[in-house]
């Protein structure tokens, strides 16, 4: 696992921006899986960015979604559908056809989780999976104690998981649904390389048990220490419990820069 330490939000978007587009320049279909939450914005930004001024193609560009409320419908603005619509694929100027993911709204739940590991492996798999973080160490929506070998599958949210996400619907968390579909943590270490992405203080002590903590299924994102190609960008603050951050930081700084992360 690399772990790179940038000042600010700002400069991990434009890191990991330009690791998506490197990999577009490489390989032009290449299949995105994208994340939602505040953290993973500054790198939507970063990537608009560079569509604008010509720096990276995303024509043939194919974006992944990561996990979805069950119940709502489709176009309710806080359906991970939506957001992902607003935030990335319009933005991107990428239309639906080359968007994939799970159906939220299906009778069968677990037929459409099926379906949806069934869709990532025909489309060839992802090659590069952003990730945020939640302050229980949460990745997707694998809560604590999510089998490290799960695929995707219904989860109940926590109640810290729902406070903390009441904030996008009007501060109201009896809005916030309790079930969601989420990319299971075995599906999501079979992506190519995995970026995640944590921000501010309060992502402090679950990076520092993602990164220097046992693997361990009580921090899903411990998870990634078992993945051959994962990179954690954090900030200061977001560094600022990591016991090793100076060799982090020596580490990167020694780094060739033709091996990007
Ligand atoms: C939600 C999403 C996660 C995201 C997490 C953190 O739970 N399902 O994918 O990583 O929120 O969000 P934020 O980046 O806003 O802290």
């Amino acid at each position: 696992m690399e772990v790179v330490i940038v000042p600010d939000a700002k400069a991990g978007g434009e890191l990991i921006a330009e690791a998506m587009a490197q990999l577009l320049r490489r390989k032009p279909g290449a299949l995105l899986g994208v994340a939602t939450g505040s953290t993973p914005l500054p790198v939507y930004e970063a990537l608009a960015a560079k569509v604008c001024s010509g720096a990276v193609d995303v024509t043939r560009a194919r974006i992944a979604q990561l996990d979805e409320y069950v119940g709502l419908p489709a176009d309710h603005p806080e359906s991970y559908r939506s957001v992902l619509r607003r935030e990335v694929l319009e933005p991107l100027g990428i239309g639906m056809d080359q968007f994939m993911g799970p159906d939220g709204t299906a009778e069968d739940v677990q037929g459409a989780c099926e379906a949806y590991d069934k869709v990532l492996a025909d489309a060839g798999g992802v090659d590069l999976q952003l990730l945020g973080i939640g302050t229980d160490g949460h990745i997707g929506f694998n809560e604590p104690c999510s089998s490290l070998a799960s695929r995707t599958r219904i989860k109940t949210l926590t109640e810290q998981t729902r406070i903390d996400n009441a904030r996008f619907f009007d501060g109201d968390i009896d809005q916030v649904p309790h079930h969601v579909i989420t990319q299971g943590i075995g599906t999501i270490l079979e992506a190519r390389h995995l970026v995640l992405l944590a921000t501010g203080e309060g992502k402090a002590d679950a990076v520092a048990a993602t990164v220097e903590g046992p693997v361990a299924a009580v921090c899903p994102a411990s998870a990634l220490q078992l993945h051959p190609h994962a990179t954690v960008v954090v900030d200061e603050a977001a560094a600022s419990k990591l016991k090793l951050a100076d060799y982090f930081r020596y580490t990167y700084a020694n780094k060739p820069e033709w091996q990007g992360i």
